[in-house]
């Protein structure tokens, strides 16, 4: 995906470069600086990472692939982070998944139409008492199940 990005966006991204230019393992935390300013990682701005600390863009899209921490995509106004840790998987959450898929449209990592949700993976984030568990932007719901989903949903409508 191609996008232009603005002056100030080019200088914004020019500074987190200067500040890791000489360290070591720079690339990840600067790729996470520079999603903090879109809430994604744009092409252009993967390859601006790229040509300031001297890298290859190919090894960039490899790691912004690699790593679920970055989006290349922007994001829906809702976040569904379902886990997918071994309690959840366990107790259902992939019916869950087949559910929400189905509600809306959308399979993970994907956003719908309307820009409204993300769907994505998380991983055990210690709730595990709660499987399966999910959050939607701040809200969090537990020992959801199937059936649930469309209501839980429909609260964001
Ligand atoms: S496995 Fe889902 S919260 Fe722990």
């Amino acid at each position: 995906m191609s996008s232009k990005l603005s002056t100030d966006q080019v200088q914004q991204i020019a500074k987190i470069i200067d500040e890791y230019r000489d360290q070591q393992g720079s690339l990840i935390p600067v790729l996470h600086k520079v999603q903090s300013i879109f809430g994604y990682l744009p092409d252009e701005a993967q390859k601006q990472v790229a040509y300031g600390l001297g890298i290859p863009v190919a090894e960039v899209y490899g790691v912004v692939t690699f790593y679920t921490l970055f989006n290349t995509e922007p994001s829906g106004q809702y976040i569904i982070e379902l886990c997918m840790g071994t309690a959840c998987y366990v107790k259902g959450a992939v019916d869950v998944q087949h559910e929400i898929e189905s509600q809306l449209g959308i399979a993970i990592n994907e956003t719908t139409k309307d820009g409204k949700f993300t769907l994505r993976f998380s991983r055990c984030v210690g709730a595990c008492s709660l499987a399966p568990f999910m959050t939607i932007g701040e809200d969090v719901y537990g020992r959801v199940k199937q059936e649930d989903v469309q209501r839980i949903l429909s609260k964001y409508h």
